[in-house]
């Protein structure tokens, strides 16, 4: 599926939606200064935020590919702007930390999943922090079996496609970190979010420094 395509669904979806991974500020706090400039990559309506302008967090931008969901954002008076994550505005080493919440779940394809990573290590700052939170692999019978058919297609196992028209993917969080070239994992944690569908889907967040 295209970019636009994908961006498409999102704009559809845009006032229909509640994301839920939870954000600690506290743990964000520990790796990133208050004072730094934190990009929130697939910002969506502007939840995280919203909730860092609260926290006293003054130097946040959002950026997000679907227009409606930054029209949603912007109602709350967020900064945001327009940008695919596999090539962001942003010049080399330039931010401190990048959020990214609910964000590689839409990335099905490796190679789009590794674009993005590489992205994130470009525009942060060396020792800079990535956050990141996202859907693990649920071990339940409906997670296997829409896993295991696109599996039997040669599909990496936890791709699966939504009745909406649109293919998401849970991860192995051990394996998720192999692929963070050029980070260093600092801190993670596995909890239970509720999906923007509301089910109840194991989850995993992490920090990792830039090198
Ligand atoms: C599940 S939502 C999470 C939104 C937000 N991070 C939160 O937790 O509240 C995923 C968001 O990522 C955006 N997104 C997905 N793929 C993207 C890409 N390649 N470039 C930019 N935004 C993307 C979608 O438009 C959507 O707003």
């Amino acid at each position: 599926m295209q970019e636009t395509e994908r961006a498409r669904y999102w704009d559809g979806v845009a006032d229909a939606k509640t994301f839920t991974h939870p954000l600690d500020t506290d743990v964000l706090a520990r790796f990133a200064s208050r004072d730094g400039r934190v990009l929130d990559c697939g910002c969506g309506y502007g939840r995280l935020l919203e909730q860092l302008h609260d926290d006293g967090w003054p130097r946040v931008v959002g950026v997000d590919f679907s227009i409606a969901m930054l029209a949603r954002a912007h109602d709350h008076g967020a900064s945001v702007a327009r940008s695919t994550a596999t090539a962001l505005a942003l010049r080399d080493a330039s931010v401190d930390a990048v959020l990214a919440f609910a964000v590689v779940t839409c990335v099905p394809e490796d190679d789009t999943l590794d674009a993005i990573i590489a992205e994130w290590r470009r525009v942060l700052r060396p020792g800079g922090a990535l956050m990141l939170s996202d859907c693990a692999l649920g071990d339940d019978a409906r997670n296997r079996a829409r896993y295991e058919c696109h599996a039997a297609r040669g599909l990496p196992y936890g791709v699966f496609d939504l009745d909406e028209g649109m293919r998401f993917r849970h991860f192995d969080p051990t394996a998720f970190e192999q692929r963070l070239k050029g980070f260093d994992v600092t801190w993670r944690r596995a909890l239970t979010v509720t999906t923007m569908n509301g089910h109840e889907q194991p989850a995993f967040q992490l920090v990792a420094r830039r090198r």
